[in-house]
């Protein structure tokens, strides 16, 4: 074989890699629905990184290789949009709605008409521009005509396929112009915000400002780093394309590899619409991502033609507005709380309020920085947020408001609790009392919780009765509680202290992840302790455990391994948990993966010749999942038949669900999966 010959070999071979990774990424990112395992992603990622290497002169612009290739900027360009980007009118009430609908119908004369409804994405309007099938242009909506060439920094995202082809054997578009809506989920946001406040960076005030502030990054390694999603919702030009209908353009959208989200439907019946927007604004707090309503789009591309566009928005389309969750009110005081971990946060209380209805009377200052930076003043007009299930926060004062009446606020310099001296952490302020009530109680109210050792029906009056009247001085000391001790405390019926006997005596048995968790270790949440949980198994291990044991876990940094270890140091923790589980009788089951050898044999049997079908997105690695099923002998299957045995339903499960529904297929929850991997002594 000539060299010309070898090389041209080796490029096929490459171009061969490209496509395997674009692919993997597709089915990881846009699917869900991984078909390898990471180990093998990777193997194919770093034999592509390392012909490139050695073969620099092939490297395309397209390669998976290229996502963070870019060096910083010193400004971004400029880019002109194809066609302009309208923005939409809004309505905010069914009336409003109904209205439009007429207008509609009236300006096309009859005829039958169909609408196209999307949840409208709290995110930012972005247009990604594909030549050839080649990512090459990404750029925001600006003022509609220019916006900011952005490219680098789009190409970080996973979701944004770096070249598109999949599942249509045509040859891709000359130009196909890409709408839709750049975001951070909301579990990342609230990650991301943890992570920069442990940092002690500036946390963003809500997801939305998060994804803007990292799409705008100079340094696309900082985009990088962020947890930029995006979902497609139009089409700008399209040469070579024609579609006939919005919803065949979503679906070419769909199909070419974009993420375009699973909650759009098509009515022919406007009170259809109306009935679905009340339905879409109830899943709204479950949901992963903010939207702020549902957008409503004639579906008939011809109509849409005729309808036009009036003043930089489009006659056809229109967002349904959910009700506010921004609502004015002014500070009757500032107080402040002490949490768990001693941290003293500002919290304002407000003339009560409501919003997106729930009455909202104190709302988090979250500490002295931002009480500084958004100059909170007791007396203020201020403007309060309250999203899905975060705490309502102070998001702005209302500074024309003023009078000159309003009074400043210091933190104190004690705790205003147990009087102990603080230690200012960053923009933490913390009380270092070792017997502070106000951190006992925080501390056993969160053991408690529900994700966590889950004692039903001890709820907070009753935690805070006990530590007041010092019948309990750690966790422990719940399980040691008789029904005349309880029948003591305030508005406590013989009924109701026998329940809370009972739950108590529940949450003895519980999982290790939970008791993990349930130890309230600073920087360790849920899903840390569950990777400790994996990793070590049970208390002796993870107690035993050194910095390197800690830190080779992909995910523990050092801030959360220092944690853990000064944690165990305490002397606190030791007697906490030798009364937890010498004296109280509370017992956990061994993960799956630390399950010792010859233990293993008892749940080999449970899942021999079970088939599972995940779906959904569930808290582990689908590859963990995988592999600790057929580990204990069953299988994981990737579609639903009447042959499966449990379909694992993890967060916004969707069509497989349905089809194990009608299948009558067992559908069980990630919780109780975990429970069945699990080793139970006998
Ligand atoms: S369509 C001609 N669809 O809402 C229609 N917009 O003011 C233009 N948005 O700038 C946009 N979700 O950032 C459309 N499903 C969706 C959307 C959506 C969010 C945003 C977008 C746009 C703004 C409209």
């Amino acid at each position: 074989m000539g060299v010309e010959e070898g090389k041209e070999a080796v490029k096929e071979y490459i171009e061969d890699l490209r496509k395997k990774i674009h692919y993997h990424n597709y089915r990881y990112y846009v699917l869900n629905e991984p078909e390898i395992s990471d180990a093998e992603y990777d193997r194919l990622f770093k034999e592509l990184e390392e012909l490139e290497r050695k073969y620099p002169e092939l490297i395309t612009l397209d390669s998976p290789t290229q996502r963070v290739g870019a060096k910083p900027l010193e400004e971004f360009g400029t880019y002109e949009h194809g066609i302009p980007m309208l923005s939409l009118n809004s309505v905010t009430n069914e009336e409003e709605v109904r209205d439009y609908d007429e207008r509609v119908r009236r300006m096309l004369g009859g005829g039958e008409i169909e609408y196209v409804v999307e949840p409208k994405i709290d995110g930012l309007a972005m247009e990604l521009v594909y030549e050839n099938g080649v990512f090459t242009v990404g750029s925001t909506r600006g003022d509609g005509k220019t916006g900011e060439n952005i490219t680098q920094n789009l190409k970080t995202i996973k979701t944004i396929p770096l070249r598109i082809f999949y599942d249509t054997d045509a040859p891709p578009l000359p130009l196909l112009e890409v709408r839709g809506e750049v975001f951070i989920p909301v579990s990342k946001f609230k990650e991301l915000n943890a992570a920069l406040g442990a940092k002690g960076e500036r946390m963003f005030a809500n997801p939305r400002n998060a994804a803007a502030g990292s799409v705008r990054q100079l340094d696309p390694r900082v985009t990088a780093s962020r947890p930029l999603d995006f979902f497609a919702y139009g089409v700008g030009r399209a040469e070579g394309k024609e579609f006939s209908t919005h919803w065949e353009a979503l679906d070419y959208l769909r199909r070419v590899g974009f993420k375009v989200s699973p909650l759009i439907r098509r009515f022919k019946e406007f009170k259809d619409v109306i009935r679905y927007h009340d339905e879409v604004k109830d899943k709204r707090d479950v949901l992963d991502y903010e939207i702020d309503g549902i957008v409503v789009k004639v579906n008939g591309i011809e109509q849409q033609e005729r309808l036009g566009t009036i003043s930089r928005s489009p006659r056809w389309a229109i967002a349904y507005k959910f009700p506010a969750r921004e609502e004015f009110t002014s500070v009757n005081d500032i107080q402040v709380q002490v949490g768990r971990t001693g941290a003293l946060t500002p919290v304002a209380v407000l003339a009560p309020v409501q919003i997106g209805g729930v009455i909202v009377s104190r709302a988090t200052l979250h500490n002295e920085d931002e009480l500084r930076k958004k100059d909170v003043r007791i007396g203020d007009t201020v403007v309060v947020e309250r999203a899905g299930d975060v705490i309502p926060e102070v998001v702005s004062v209302i500074k024309s408001k003023r009078t000159g009446a309003e009074r400043e606020f210091r933190m104190p310099d004690r705790c205003p609790v147990c009087g102990a001296e603080v230690l200012k952490e960053g923009p933490i302020v913390r009380c270092i009392g070792v017997s502070c009530s106000a951190q006992l109680k925080e501390r056993i109210k969160h053991f408690a919780s529900l994700r966590a050792m889950n004692v039903e029906g001890l709820g907070e009056k009753v935690i805070e009765q006990l530590v007041d009247r010092k019948m309990v001085s750690d966790a422990a000391d719940l399980f040691f509680l008789t029904k005349r001790d309880l029948l003591k405390l305030e508005r406590m019926g013989d009924k109701s202290a026998q329940n809370i006997l009972d739950a108590m005596e529940k949450s003895k048995h519980t999982t290790f992840s939970r008791l993990v968790h349930a130890l309230g270790i600073r920087h360790v949440g849920e899903h840390t302790a569950s990777l400790l949980a994996d990793n070590f198994g049970d208390v002796e291990a993870l107690r035993n455990a050194n910095y390197e044991d800690l830190i080779s876990i992909p995910e523990i940094g050092p801030e959360v391994a220092k944690s853990i270890l000064l944690f165990f140091e305490q002397g606190s923790t030791k007697e906490l948990l030798r009364k937890l589980l010498e004296r109280a009788g509370v017992w956990y089951e061994k993960k799956g993966v630390g399950v010792a050898e010859g233990e293993e044999e008892a749940v080999k049997e449970v899942l021999e010749g079970k088939t599972f079908v995940f779906t959904g997105r569930i808290s582990m690695p689908r590859e963990d999942a995988k592999s600790m099923v057929e580990r204990l002998g069953g299988k994981v299957a990737s579609s639903v038949s009447k042959n499966t045995d449990y379909v694992v339903a993890g967060e916004e499960a969707g069509s497989k669900l349905e089809q194990a529904e009608r299948l009558g297929v067992k559908i069980i929850e990630e919780e109780e999966f975990k429970e069945m991997v699990t080793y139970s002594p006998s």
